[in-house]
């Protein structure tokens, strides 16, 4: 996703990074505090946020943790995100404006647990995945219109790559769920076809989810908003991870 660069950034992020999730500057695990402890569940490249903050409406019986690596991207979602949960509003002279009319600038806001929600964003690379989390850490992992990375060459970058699949069958639970859509016919026939060849059951595919039996659930992101508007039919598919013992990487 090409952004211009977004002025005052780097403190956008800082004053609402109670929602955000880090890593340790030395490596290794990330951690994070939800209200309530619930399934917990990844979106991967989560853009400015549409998908995960419906959801996380829609099914609140689960936390979620939104990664997204462009960061400059990641601050829209956390902030289309604050605002959607009441949490005030990005101030016109820079900071962040509370309900009370507080205004956050250059500090973080601490917010009080309760009011944080079920989501957080993690600004990181979906590579480091497994060094993040320990297995079966999630209940399902998303992923939504990513970016096809059509030349051969750059195939281990496409995020249902046999190595990014591999990630994802050691960091969900057994039984747990991966679901893909996109626009993009290459790129999904190439996932199912790593799906169909990796450890996974494939559990459900449709290549035109609006008219599909998912259509009345399904939440849609920015870019298939854009894709749907210009006619492009939209590809889904979910697969499980059986019942076995977790394979750490
Ligand atoms: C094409 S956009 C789609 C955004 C959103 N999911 C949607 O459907 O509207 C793909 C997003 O995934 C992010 N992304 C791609 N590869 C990633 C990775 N390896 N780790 C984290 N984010 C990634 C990109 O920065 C970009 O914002």
């Amino acid at each position: 996703m090409r952004m211009r660069k977004k002025p005052r950034g780097r403190e956008r992020l800082s004053v609402l990074s109670a929602l955000t999730v880090s890593a340790p500057a030395d490596g290794g695990r990330v951690s994070f505090t939800f209200e309530k402890d619930l399934p917990l569940r990844l979106e991967i490249g989560c853009g400015k946020g549409d998908f995960v903050r419906g959801l996380s409406r829609q099914e609140p019986d689960y936390n979620y943790l939104a990664m997204e690596r462009c960061a400059d991207v990641a601050v829209i979602a956390m902030e289309k995100y604050a605002v959607d949960r009441g949490l005030g509003k990005p101030h016109p002279q820079g900071g962040w404006e509370t309900p009370e009319g507080a205004v956050y600038k250059d500090t973080l806001w601490d917010i009080p647990l309760p009011m944080r929600g079920n989501v957080r964003f993690m600004p990181m690379e979906a590579q480091g995945l497994t060094e993040y989390f320990p297995a079966e850490t999630f209940e399902s992992i998303y992923a939504n219109f990513s970016d096809p990375w059509p030349k051969k060459g750059h195939a281990r970058r496409r995020l249902t790559h046999p190595d990014f699949l591999e990630r994802y069958l050691c960091l969900l639970q057994p039984g747990g769920y991966f679901r893909f859509k996109t626009d993009n016919a290459g790129l999904f026939a190439y996932s199912l076809e790593m799906l169909e060849n990796s450890p996974f059951t494939v559990t459900f595919v449709t290549h035109d989810l609006h008219n599909s039996e998912r259509a009345a659930k399904n939440i849609m992101t920015e870019y298939e908003r854009n894709f749907t508007a210009k006619g492009f039919p939209i590809h889904m598919v979910e697969a499980r991870k059986d019942e076995q013992p977790a394979q750490t990487l």
